[in-house]
């Protein structure tokens, strides 16, 4: 039986993947999380406790590492500081977790030989231009443009180079855009359905041209652990479902879903350095793992997505206010 251990599993990708390997496969998961702002042990409610243990802890804390990584198969890496907004107000953070994080963790599977598998983002290669038909491929050179997505880029490049100088047995994937369950309020697609839910007007930066690939977290879920059973050691998958949409197209169909006006939001403050336009080219996962995703319609996902959000107030609220206040004081 394979034993995991997952890094930020509390968080939004993280439990969601948890959730999705307990319900598929015969694996134990140990999830090593800090609890920062955004890990939230509700996340992880009613899992069976026979196959799955919480460890509070910090992925920089080298003894705590070098206790729990011997007694895994695989190290699942998905803590980060993940939300660019945040990146652009106090990057040391990212710093700390992104890169002396994702260096702890790699000196220990590299003592103990531990299979490792790295969850990076479609961020690390910069954006495309609006009217291009370019999308990303495991080619594309890297050109991050934030503080988050270049600490990112540098996790990336140190397991590269981990697994070129020392052998180690790793994997990289880079996905687009999640939504779904259990994302914090501060992303933009649970920031607008909650804000809608609370009777605030969602909130859309400049003039919401900017385009997203958007996937359902199921499917990143899936996606990993296909590389996980199936992918190359040493090898980058893109992972991507086609879901290219504007940022506007995405707060209408979100008030059209939730029964209001198309147009009853509003434009506030863009964010400084705001990439353009994300789209991903899986075809490597597609063709070599035979890997599909199965949300192939974005408005469906949306939709239970929203359902999501109204049956689990409870699991968002007690966020819901700090994150306004912290947007209000920088006019977004
Ligand atoms: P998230 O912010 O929702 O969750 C991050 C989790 O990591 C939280 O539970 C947090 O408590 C934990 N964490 C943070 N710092 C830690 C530390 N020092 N030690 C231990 N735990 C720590 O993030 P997410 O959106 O679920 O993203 C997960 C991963 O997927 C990240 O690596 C991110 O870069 C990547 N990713 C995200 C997206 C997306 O659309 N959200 C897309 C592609 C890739
Ligand atoms: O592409 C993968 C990345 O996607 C991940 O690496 C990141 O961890 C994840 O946060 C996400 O980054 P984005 O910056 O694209 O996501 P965010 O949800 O913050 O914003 C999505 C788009 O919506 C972006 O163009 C900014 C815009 N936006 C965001 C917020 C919060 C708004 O227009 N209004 C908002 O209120």
């Amino acid at each position: 039986m394979m034993r995991l251990l997952v890094t930020g599993g509390a968080g939004f990708i993280g439990s969601n993947f948890v959730r999705h390997v307990l319900a598929h496969t015969e694996a134990s998961v140990t999830v090593l999380d800090a609890l920062t702002y955004a890990g939230n042990r509700d996340s992880l409610a009613g899992l069976p406790s026979d196959r799955l243990q919480f460890v509070r802890g910090d992925i920089t804390d080298a003894a705590l590492v070098g206790q729990l990584v011997p007694a895994a198969d695989v190290v699942v890496h998905f803590a980060a500081e993940s939300h660019n907004d945040n990146s652009l107000h106090d990057p040391r953070p990212f710093l700390t977790t992104n890169i002396v994080g994702t260096y702890t963790l790699l000196e220990a599977v590299r003592a103990h030989d531990v299979r490792f598998h790295h969850v990076s983002t479609d961020e690390v290669y910069g954006d495309l231009a609006l009217d291009s038909p370019d999308r990303f491929t495991e080619d594309t050179p890297y050109h991050p443009s934030s503080p988050y997505s270049a600490t990112k880029a540098g996790s990336d490049l140190l397991v590269r180079a981990w697994m070129r100088s020392f052998g180690l047995r790793a994997t990289i994937s880079n996905c687009s855009n999640n939504y779904g369950p259990y994302q914090h309020v501060e992303k933009f697609i649970p920031r607008q359905i909650t804000n809608v839910l609370a009777g605030i007007r969602p909130k859309l930066y400049g003039a919401g041209a900017n385009v997203r690939d958007w996937i359902h977290t199921e499917d990143h879920s899936s996606a990993v652990l296909t590389i996980l059973e199936r992918g190359r050691i040493g090898e980058t998958y893109l992972i991507g479902a086609d879901g290219e949409r504007s940022n506007r197209d995405v707060v209408e169909l979100i008030l059209a879903l939730m029964g209001q006006s198309p147009d009853a939001y509003d434009r506030v403050t863009d964010r400084p350095g705001h990439d353009l336009r994300y789209a991903i080219d899986a075809t490597k996962l597609r063709t070599e793992l035979g890997w599909r995703p199965r949300f192939a319609g974005f408005a469906d996902g949306l939709e239970a997505t929203i359902a999501w959000y109204q049956a689990h107030e409870g699991w968002w609220r007690p966020a819901k206010e700090a994150t306004e206040s912290f947007y209000a004081t920088k006019g977004q």
